[in-house]
């Protein structure tokens, strides 16, 4: 497996958690504001990314999209100077068929009329990139209804994003988002940025749950694809959503972070306890999620009880980190045996994320409790003979 890892995954704030399809150029200003005043743009969170509600449902004479300007007074490229003012990035949503998820499945506010980008890829993302828009995500609702095809429709929209950008000289960070339905770890590498490997990590409506966070790391482990700069992607993160205790938010984090997930934040900024902004600021969990070897975590060791030892290979030698997941009603003592990591050294140092606590050198392993329902985030630090890594150990440790 080469591990050529070249960009990070994306880090920033999308609007769909909290605010569904209510959202305007107010919401949006106020969300980078705080993205900024929290200290997270500082610690990484820099896309302030729209989703769904910013159109008014129509094209003019030209095809172009008519923005819903009284959401958007000054229209989309305002909105996009703003966000750059603050030092930040844009990003923006669509869809690869004719409508968008918001008229089929209305959430907070009427029926969003037509129109995804369908029969007008290069044409809507010539628009964005021309707004200045960095990013844009490509939602699959009207590419579901109509029965279309997910690998061809995507890769058209990355061959038309390439002839918008040699118009307008400006890129899109591509964002595919079909739910995983059409196995996009298996052809989107080299087309897409990052791709959803699974539904909504939460409905519009639902309370977050520790077995929404679980479902969707689960089907969002698709290490084989993420080896070059693009990102398998669970879905934008719940952490700091009203009914998320501090362990569930941090356990939310260890997951995803250990999967070298994007880290977009859904909560709203605007309202963070300092308790949730200390934990998606985190540098070692940060550290974990944006290694720049950019590879995903993979399961190292198991036991009939799920109990689950999670590794993942650092930039630099000898360097891991371990996510023990106990995915039991009771706490249990849980280990990571260096062996399992790849690593040859007798001793390894050991470092707890989440309490900043340098354990100290630890021989051929590493025993800790770990909550019922929880997880413990470490970064490990031993040898490893040349060419080893945690991928090959897989198989025989499980
Ligand atoms: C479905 C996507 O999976 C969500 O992330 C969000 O973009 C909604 N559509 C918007 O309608």
């Amino acid at each position: 497996i080469s591990q050529t890892g070249v960009t990070p995954p994306p880090m920033g704030w999308a609007s769909w958690n909290s605010f569904a399809s209510s959202i305007d150029h107010d919401v949006i200003k106020q969300q980078a504001d705080a993205l900024v005043s929290s200290g997270m743009a500082d610690a990484g969170y820099k896309y302030v990314n729209l989703d769904d509600g910013w159109w008014q449902g129509d094209r003019d004479a030209n095809g172009n999209i008519v923005v819903d300007e009284n959401l958007f007074p000054g229209g989309m490229k305002a909105m996009a100077d703003y966000i750059h003012s603050k030092g930040l990035k844009a990003g923006i949503y669509t869809d690869a068929g004719k409508q968008g998820c918001g008229y089929y499945y209305p959430t907070t506010r009427p029926a969003a009329p037509g129109t995804g980008m369908e029969g007008h890829y290069q044409q809507d993302l010539q628009t964005f990139q021309s707004w200045g828009f960095d990013y844009v995500k490509i939602d699959w609702c009207g590419g579901r209804v109509e029965g279309l095809d997910q690998e061809t429709q995507y890769k058209q929209i990355a061959a038309a994003n390439e002839a918008a950008s040699a118009v307008t000289g400006r890129k899109l960070v591509l964002s595919f988002c079909e739910w995983g339905t059409g196995l996009p770890w298996n052809w989107a590498t080299g087309y897409g940025d990052l791709w959803r490997t699974s539904g909504d990590v939460i409905l519009w409506g639902q309370k977050p749950t520790t077995a929404m966070m679980l479902t969707n790391f689960d089907q969002g482990l698709q290490p084989a694809a993420q080896h070059t700069g693009s990102y398998n992607d669970p879905d934008m993160l719940m952490t700091g959503m009203s009914g998320l205790s501090a362990a569930q938010n941090r356990l939310h984090m260890g997951l995803w972070a250990i999967s070298g997930a994007p880290l977009l934040a859904g909560n709203n900024l605007a309202s963070m306890s300092t308790e949730t902004r200390d934990i998606l600021t985190n540098r070692d969990m940060i550290a974990i999620d944006q290694d720049p070897r950019g590879l995903q975590g993979v399961k190292v060791a198991e036991d009939t009880r799920n109990l689950q030892v999670y590794g993942k290979v650092l930039s630099g030698t000898g360097k891991r980190a371990v996510l023990l997941l106990n995915r039991t009603g009771s706490a249990a003592s849980m280990t990571v045996r260096w062996a399992d990591l790849g690593l040859t050294s007798a001793t390894a140092s050991v470092r707890n994320v989440w309490t900043g606590t340098d354990v100290g050198s630890v021989g051929t392993g590493y025993t800790t409790t770990v909550p019922a329902n929880d997880a413990v985030l470490l970064t490990v630090s031993g040898t490893e003979a040349s060419g080893t890594t945690v991928e090959d150990t897989t198989a025989a440790a499980t």
